[in-house]
């Protein structure tokens, strides 16, 4: 039986991180490419020398040469800048979409029936090039936003009530920017709905904390951006398509009418499964949360309209 190969562009502590819990988790065999040499093959190796005492089987491939990615079941795109303190995901919309068409052209000439899943930023763009770059069918291209929004929202709610962080379970729709939508309505600790549990005022600080909270990690790291929570929530995305799981994550998926919405990449529930976004589900969201997410959603539009 043939092993999954899983292809991780960009070896920077983002890239790497995929890596290592790719190889966690067993996953399959990683290539991670990078334009810069020495770095993919020093990261990949010391990773693969982490096997004996890990205990995983995975095989670890460095490289800068696209051929060593052909065939790859599922690409992450982890390539391009990092903000920096004061600057806003959008900031990057120049810097990084030509990266990502780029990476986007190599990767479907060597793996053209990948599930190709994007973390570069700012993600609902870089996912929307990457999906026009690429041809591949809507199902296939989609990028990360409310897997990692919501894990931080529901670390802020298990903290706050000293419950297990599993038991918190949330989505965060929208683009993955400033104006991204927590679904307060939608979150729910151990089945109970968490208005029941924590007051009005605290969620709301907690909403903002979710909304700023790749700025909180930016301003504390001054160079790069978060890594662990990132990378942990891509491979999440990775295993449910690998393991056909069928979990229900809030993905950037493209919208093809759903919330009113056509050609645009946001954040939304979707079943992710062997077949990648399986499906979208529309959720039954109440005048106010509409309005938030058709904001959110206009500013993905609005750097679409930016690029050139
Ligand atoms: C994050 O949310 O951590 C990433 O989008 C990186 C960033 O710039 O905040």
């Amino acid at each position: 039986m043939k092993r999954n190969k899983i292809t991780i562009v960009g070896a920077g502590h983002v890239g790497a991180t995929c890596a290592h819990w790719a190889a966690a988790k067993e996953l399959g065999d990683i290539v991670l490419i990078d334009v810069a040499e020495g770095i993919p093959q020093g990261k990949a190796l010391d990773l693969m020398q982490a096997a004996p005492v890990e205990g995983y089987d995975s095989i670890i491939v460095g490289t800068n040469n696209y051929e060593d990615t052909a065939g790859s079941d599922i690409v992450v795109i982890t390539a391009g800048m990092a903000r920096k303190p004061g600057m806003s995901r959008d900031d990057l919309l120049n810097m990084n979409a030509g990266i990502v068409r780029s990476v986007t052209e190599q990767i479907v000439r060597y793996s053209p029936d990948a599930y190709i899943l994007v973390v570069t930023n700012p993600v609902d763009v870089s996912t929307y090039i990457a999906y026009k770059t690429s041809g591949l069918a809507p199902n296939r291209v989609f990028g990360l936003s409310g897997v990692l929004d919501a894990a931080r929202f529901r670390t802020f709610i298990a903290r706050e009530l000293n419950v297990s962080f599993e038991d918190v379970t949330s989505f965060v729709l929208g683009g993955h920017g400033d104006d991204m939508v927590p679904m307060v309505r939608y979150t729910y600790v151990g089945g109970i709905p968490v208005e029941k549990l924590i007051s009005k005022d605290r969620l709301d600080a907690m909403v903002e904390r979710a909304r700023k909270g790749g700025a909180e990690i930016v301003n504390y790291l001054k160079s790069g951006s978060a890594y662990y929570a990132p990378s942990a929530s891509v491979m999440q995305m990775a295993e449910c398509i690998l393991k056909d799981k069928k979990r229900i994550l809030p993905v950037s998926a493209y919208l093809q009418g759903e919330y009113g919405e056509t050609d645009i990449f946001a954040g939304v529930p979707a079943v992710i499964g062997g077949n990648g976004v399986e499906r979208v589900i529309e959720l039954d969201l109440n005048e106010e949360e509409m309005s938030a997410l058709k904001k959110s959603i206009q500013s993905v539009r609005n750097n679409i309209a930016k690029l050139s």
